[in-house]
């Protein structure tokens, strides 16, 4: 049993590959060692505080305690405590008696404290491995020690422990954290020296725990910061990595054990083992005739007879020899001096290799942690408790000498946690509580933007009668949505040729394209190109607009060889414009990012036609002005008649559709059919949606160019979504909830959240630490938590968004179904935008919130792969048709 410093180095070094290996994910699996992580990620800052209880399970003692930690001043706890027995029925019966025992002597704790009617947070200390996805849940793996009760293994401890307290109706708590004794311990000593980043028992049990980098844990995402890791060093050799060190006598008292086979490293050192190798030992001195003259008494026999308690006694400085006699003779034996001198030795002996094992796995933890800090020397503290190392005389002493000896590198402290594992389980508890206070804050913002069905009815039936609204004569001027005339009145259908120009100016990208459409076989080739409209342009002058348009329509010109050449033009135009034609549109005013000064009232096909004069250099025959609406369902309704709709989810939120000439009182004739471009992003600028309308959406509305305009737009589109998370964030950063409660300049830097980053975020493939990158390049400092966070606030705005889509969509496609009298509708929506085509799961949400909301249409949603360049010329097409016809007539 005695170990050699090169032994001892040896040992550390096999330890040290076993936390590599309990770390590892794919090693962990089969590792003896198994390195469990805690969840607990700081030691104590001072700053908690609260009331809370605490339970303290699986040491020599079962105490129930509350705990009342003060922030004001100093650093200030007071603990008010009782203990339980834990009769051997109960730890070694059946597991739901236990949890039941539990919370009886908790309810008893409450009852005589007068604590019954206050609800408290609780902190567990559960001295058990356990694997552990959060603070609040712990999966038993085995027991160990002095406990067996059944059914506990392979469950969740903490809802084993609540399902048991909820049967006492008159006391009320909240189980927040379950820490092993090590964490608690560490905790504890952490309280009042902020270097102790180790805690060690030394009890009934032994084992450890640490503070590990992130980086090292495979088993827990994200890698910042640490995490306490319960190292489970108990188990050490169970695989075999100790047998040549394990003697006849480790071999004898494993077999006699509870759980043989199992934590044979604990089984060579801990408090419930000790005693009894002293007396495997001295029995097979007796037996040889080495020992009270070979006479053994029954008591030598039986197994429990000496305990830890005795061995201290036996070696302490002084009374040691006197106790020695005392207690052999207690059992029955009848020692000369020379034989108590022997089992003193044996005494020592036995201890020693204790503080001897414990010392070198220690010493490997504390190379890991130097390591870890690539420091050359480790300054530390070591939070210490357990019977073994408290009431045994020389322990201490022996362990901290050899530990030096074996890092000598390492400057430790060793503190001895006076109040034991609890009040650093009260810290733990105390951070939990706050972060879950802080969950529900973060909720409660969350839950302003889930809506009910009944909302998403109510936004779809008052969608419909704003259509109503707008179409009807009388109340058109008063409606908030326009439900404007587009002079389209058809499908194409086929027979469209020819070569044609077309602008597409309003979504995220101006182009000019050159469009050829041929004939018969429905096919269309094009060639654009992509301009860039300057920030001061957009919000300049008209004129300066204006020409800027033409400059790029003779850049193209120039560069497709087309100079001079006089075509046909289409031009969409995505700002609501009032037709009394296909080639006249008068803007009614400004949305999205434009802003240019007299353009509102204006008819944009004639201050297009006046820039080209000014230029003088071409000409071109503007055909057709189409809202990108208008020439997105063109665009789809060339592959597809059924398509009636059509859908812009981008920067805007807009919706056209084809509606029966006899519901447009603004035009004349009751035939066919006309599209309508519904101008729907004003949808709500009368205050009907205000109810669902946040405080966020308002504060987007104040800092936007049309503050109470485009309501229903601020809520849905790509170029507010974005802004409405940043609001959202600053005001939990504020709240301190986020962001360490640093509000960045680049926080506060509008449109930072471009829609692609919303959809990047959101991704389902991304790992946390790539949202945290993504929010890095965006010059966010985020943790993990953050990063968690803010992926929840793009969900629940994006989600919205998809979902008030829904609701209008429905209002449409139900109209459409009921004006048509049909039992069942079946339609196909064209569909364009940023939002629809980058975001992960908006198109899905979209359509099953029409499902939803319109069960009797059957809606199919078609992305428009060519943009509305492809339909504004096809409109084009069938308008220079019409007047060519006109003309022949
Ligand atoms: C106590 C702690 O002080 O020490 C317990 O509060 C811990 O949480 C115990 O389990 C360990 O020592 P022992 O000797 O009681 O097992
Ligand atoms: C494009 C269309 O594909 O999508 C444009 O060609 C339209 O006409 C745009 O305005 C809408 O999406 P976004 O995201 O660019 O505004
Ligand atoms: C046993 C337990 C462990 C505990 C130790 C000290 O080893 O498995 O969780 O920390 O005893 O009580
Ligand atoms: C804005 C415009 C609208 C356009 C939509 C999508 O809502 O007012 O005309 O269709 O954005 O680009």
């Amino acid at each position: 049993m005695r170990l050699s410093d090169e032994t001892l180095l040896d040992i550390m070094a096999r330890f040290q590959a076993e936390m590599q290996k309990g770390l590892g994910k794919d090693t962990n699996p089969t590792a003896s060692v198994k390195m469990l992580p805690t969840f607990v990620r700081a030691i104590p800052d001072g700053s908690e505080n609260g009331e809370f209880l605490s339970l303290d399970l699986g040491g020599s003692k079962f105490r129930v305690l509350k705990v009342q930690v003060s922030e004001e001043g100093k650093r200030n706890v007071q603990m008010e405590s009782q203990f339980y027995p834990t009769p051997s029925e109960i730890i070694r019966g059946n597991g739901s008696e236990l949890f039941d025992y539990v919370a009886d002597c908790l309810a008893d704790f409450m009852k005589t404290k007068g604590l019954k009617h206050k609800k408290l947070p609780l902190g567990l200390t559960f001295s058990f491995p356990c694997r552990q996805t959060k603070l609040e849940e712990g999966i038993l793996l085995s027991w160990t020690k002095k406990f067996k009760a059944r059914g506990v293994q392979g469950t969740d401890v903490v809802s084993c422990l609540t399902k048991a307290i909820r049967k006492h109706k008159d006391i009320d708590v909240d189980i927040l954290a379950l820490v092993n004794d090590t964490v608690g311990t560490m905790m504890t000593c952490a309280y009042d020296d902020p270097y102790c980043e180790v805690g060690v028992i030394i009890g009934t049990g032994t084992n450890a725990c640490y503070m590990e980098d992130m980086s090292n844990i495979d088993l827990v995402e994200g890698d910042e910061g640490r995490m306490c890791i319960n190292t489970e060093w108990g188990a050490f050799g169970d695989d075999g990595a100790l047998e040549d060190i394990r003697t006849e006598f480790d071999r004898e008292l494993d077999l006699g054990s509870l759980n043989p086979g199992k934590q044979l490293f604990e089984k060579m050192i801990s408090g419930l083992y000790l005693g009894e190798l002293v007396r495997i030992i001295l029995l097979k001195m007796a037996k040889a005739g080495l020992l009270f003259s070979g006479e053994k008494s029954s008591a030598l026999h039986t197994k429990g007879k000496i305990e830890t308690r005795h061995v201290a006694a036996m070696e302490k400085y002084k009374e040691g020899l006197a106790n020695t006699r005392e207690i052999l003779t207690d059992l029955g034996l009848e020692p000369s001096e020379a034989d108590c001198i022997a089992v003193q030795h044996v005494c020592t002996i036995v201890s020693f290799r204790s503080a001897n094992l414990c010392a070198a796995a220690l010493a490997a933890i504390l190379t890991r942690l130097r390591e870890n800090k690539k420091l050359a020397r480790l300054r530390t503290t070591v939070g210490m408790d357990g019977t073994v190392y408290k009431i045994h005389p020389q322990y201490p002493k022996r362990l901290h000498k050899v530990v030096r000896r074996l890092v000598p590198n390492c400057d430790v402290r060793f503190l001895l946690s006076e109040s034991g594992s609890t009040k650093g389980a009260a810290m733990v508890t105390a951070v939990a509580s706050r972060v879950q206070a802080q969950r529900k804050q973060i909720d409660e913002v969350l839950a302003l933007f889930r809506l009910t069905r009944e909302q998403l009815m109510d936004v779809q039936s008052k969608m419909r009668t704003e259509f109503e609204y707008g179409l009807k004569k009388d109340t058109h001027l008063m409606a908030t949505v326009k439900m404007l005339p587009t002079y389209v009145c058809g499908m194409p259908d086929g027979t469209e040729k020819g070569k044609f120009l077309a602008l597409d100016l309003g979504g995220t990208n101006f182009r000019v394209l050159l469009v050829k459409i041929r004939s018969g076989r429905r096919s269309v080739r094009m060639y654009n190109k992509i301009f860039a409209i300057p920030l001061e342009i957009m919000q300049g002058t008209g004129e300066e607009l204006f020409d800027h348009i033409v400059q790029c329509i003779a850049d193209f010109l120039d560069y497709m060889g087309l100079k001079g050449a006089q075509l046909p033009l289409g031009f969409t135009f995505s700002f609501p414009c009032r037709q009394t034609s296909i080639d006249k549109g008068t803007l009614i005013e400004w949305t999205k990012g434009f802003k240019a000064t007299d353009c509102e009232g204006e008819d944009m096909v004639d201050m297009l036609r006046e820039a080209i004069k000014r230029r003088n250099e071409f000409d071109l025959d503007i055909v057709a002005v189409v809202n990108d609406t208008v020439g997105t369902m063109m665009t789809c309704g060339y592959e597809d008649p059924n398509c009636e709709i059509g859908l812009i989810a981008g920067t805007g939120s807009n919706m056209c559709y084809m509606e029966e000439m006899r519901n447009i009182e603004l035009v004349e004739g009751d035939e066919g059919k006309m599209c309508i471009n519904t101008e729907w992003g004003a949808f709500g600028d009368n205050g009907c949606i205000d109810d669902i309308r946040t405080r966020y959406d308002k504060k987007v509305d104040e800092g936007s160019l049309n503050p109470g305009k485009q309501r229903y737009e601020k809520m849905t589109s790509g170029m507010y979504l974005g802004e409405i998370v940043r609001q959202i964030l600053i005001d939990l950063t504020k709240q301190g909830l986020l962001f360490r409660g640093q509000i960045s300049e680049r926080l506060r830097t509008r449109g930072i959240f471009e829609t692609k980053f919303l959809s990047q975020i959101e991704s389902d493939r991304l790992a946390l630490l790539q949202v945290r990158r993504i929010l890095q390049q965006l010059g966010l400092d985020s943790t993990c938590e953050d990063s968690i966070v803010v992926k929840e606030v793009c969900g629940a705005v994006s989600r919205r968004a998809a979902q008030l889509y829904g609701a209008g969509l429905a209002a449409v496609v139900e109209k459409r179904r009921q004006d048509q009298g049909l039992e069942y509708l079946k339609i196909t929506v064209g569909v364009d935008g940023t939002l629809y085509k980058l975001h992960p799961h908006f198109s899905r949400i979209l359509q099953e919130t029409v499902k939803e909301l319109a069960p009797r249409c059957d809606v199919t949603l078609m992305l428009s792969e060519d943009g509305s360049g492809k339909g504004a010329a096809l409109i084009t097409a069938v308008a220079k048709r019409l007047q060519q016809a006109q003309k022949e007539d």
